[in-house]
């Protein structure tokens, strides 16, 4: 496992993107970003304190296309395993990829292809307190204990998190997802391509990594990256 360490960088995700030579779990760390990339071509904030980082993970031929479907919530979970082997919260996990805590985004992924190789993006907020245009919706581990952490010991412990979860049984790593399940129970609204489809009760995620959600009294499933869920 190589790691590139910077201070600053345009993105960590672009980095590894653009390196010809990539080798399986290669890792980027940067203190800052100038243009860090966000789901939906967002633009993500990036300030000091945060841990920010990207591995490379290069795609095994043997796996099938539904496994690699899996990979941002097998991220998700090992950001949340991660953070709980550090400072043991009460995180919760918001499909597909968000983790929460009282009731407050606390990281970003973003699992992007190039080649043979997947790029999982991850930034979470540790000892900064400053979220950008996201200021009333996030938060940090130090905003909520006051303790500063090493946020290189948070990165490694994700990341051996995510070869743990990477490797286990998917039902197993599904039913650990299940049991953190944030929008469980909560009225969300879908929205398709900037449409709102309506609004219904968010239920387990399945086998395939959908999301069910009963909408007048009909429990429908949604895809991964197919829709965009508000909280109501
Ligand atoms: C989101 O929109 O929630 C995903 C944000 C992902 C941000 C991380 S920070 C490290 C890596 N580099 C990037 O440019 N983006 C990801």
């Amino acid at each position: 496992m190589r790691i590139f360490r910077f201070n600053e960088i345009d993105s960590t995700n672009k980095y590894l993107k653009e390196r010809e030579d990539l080798k399986d779990y290669d890792c980027v760390i940067a203190k800052t970003q100038t243009a860090g990339v966000g789901r939906r071509g967002n633009v993500w904030v990036s300030n000091e304190g945060m841990a920010i980082f990207s591995f490379a993970l290069q795609e095994d031929k043997n796996l099938s296309l539904e496994e690699y479907m899996r990979l941002p919530l097998v991220a998700g979970i090992s950001v949340l395993g991660g953070l709980k082997k550090i400072e043991n919260l009460d995180y919760k996990f918001k499909w597909t990829n968000d983790i929460y805590i009282q009731d407050k985004k606390i990281c970003g992924i973003l699992v992007e292809k190039i080649r043979d190789f997947f790029i999982i993006g991850i930034g979470v907020n540790v000892n900064n307190d400053d979220f950008g245009y996201a200021q009333d919706k996030a938060t940090s581990l130090k905003n909520i204990t006051g303790k500063f952490y090493s946020t290189e010991d948070i990165i490694f412990c994700i990341i051996n998190e995510f070869k743990k979860y990477f490797s286990e049984n998917w039902e197993y790593v599904l039913k650990e997802i299940n049991s953190y399940n944030y929008l469980k129970g909560k009225e969300i609204e879908i929205i398709k391509y900037g449409e709102s489809l309506g609004s219904g009760i968010a239920k387990d995620i399945v086998y395939e990594g959908r999301l069910k959600v009963e909408i007048d009294g009909e429990e429908k499933l949604f895809n991964i990256g197919e829709i965009h869920i508000k909280n109501r």
